[in-house]
């Protein structure tokens, strides 16, 4: 099945978990080139190496802060430059802090909004015009079932992030409505990754792995899901059913 042929992508957060095996399974179905780009740039690189390895794909590794606007031009140049385009993005990189109300300071509540969901909206913008002008593309954001429940053992802010995200979502998707460009997220519950190696889940909580969700965010990536649009799709086992 290879549905990204001739298809290039920028995915953050793709040094690990959830978006680096979105990077190894757009690469299986043929993606033409990837840039994984992260804050720790070993992994992405390693994860990039990998990923060559296994599928022949171009897979370039990108140091980026989220919360750093000009990384984020410096990122979307870069995948520019070496691929001509950016057909999709896959704003993966996120953090969950497991903090109680009281240490959700504005610092941390900004940090967290700045890197969850300022980080994918200005990502979306830098990628806009190249979508706009090819009139075609694929933007994922990845939300969480916080922004349904509440949040299970997340803070406040991480709750708050992913919300936003959700209604980013829509709103990006009308923009991109008239160019031919999707935007779409995924929700996902628990997922077994760094992200929730350190949080103690309730006995009997549903985890899910980090494939579980990049085929899902494959999905949306391709044409199959073309006629969708600002849909979050909950990604959790039935942890949370809409
Ligand atoms: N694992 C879960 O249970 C779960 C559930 C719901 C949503 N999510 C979301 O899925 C996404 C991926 O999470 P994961 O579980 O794969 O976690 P992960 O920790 O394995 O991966 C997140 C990646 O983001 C990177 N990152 C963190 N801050 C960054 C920054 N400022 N700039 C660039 N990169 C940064 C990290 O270095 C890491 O490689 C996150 O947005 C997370 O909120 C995860």
């Amino acid at each position: 099945m290879k549905q990204f042929t001739g298809k290039y992508a920028v995915i953050t957060g793709g040094g690990s978990g959830i978006s680096r095996e979105t990077g190894l399974v757009l690469a299986e179905r043929g993606a033409k080139g990837l840039v994984l780009a992260d804050l720790n740039f070993d992994n992405a690189k390693a994860a990039a190496d990998e990923i060559a390895t296994i599928t022949g794909c171009r897979c370039l590794p990108f140091a980026l802060d989220v919360s750093k606007p000009a990384d984020i031009e410096a990122l979307i140049a870069f995948a520019v430059e070496r691929f001509g385009t950016v057909h999709i993005l896959v704003n993966g990189a996120g953090i969950c802090p497991y903090i109680s109300m009281e240490d959700v300071t504005a610092e941390v509540w900004d940090k967290t909004l700045n890197i969850n969901l300022r980080g994918s909206y200005l990502c979306a913008r830098e990628v806009f015009p190249y979508m706009k002008a090819q009139q075609y593309g694929k933007i994922i954001n990845v939300a969480s079932v916080a922004a349904r429940i509440g949040g299970i053992a997340s803070g406040i802010n991480y709750v708050a992030s992913k919300g936003g995200v959700v209604s980013t979502t829509y709103a990006l998707a009308k923009l991109g409505m008239p160019h031919h460009i999707n935007v779409n997220g995924v929700a996902p519950g628990v997922i077994a990754t760094p992200l929730t190696a350190s949080n103690d889940y309730a006995p009997g909580t549903i985890v899910g792995q980090p494939r579980d969700v990049a085929n899902v965010i494959a999905f949306l990536a391709s044409d199959d899901s073309k006629h969708i649009q600002g849909c979050t799709l909950d990604v959790n086992g039935g942890l949370y059913m809409n």
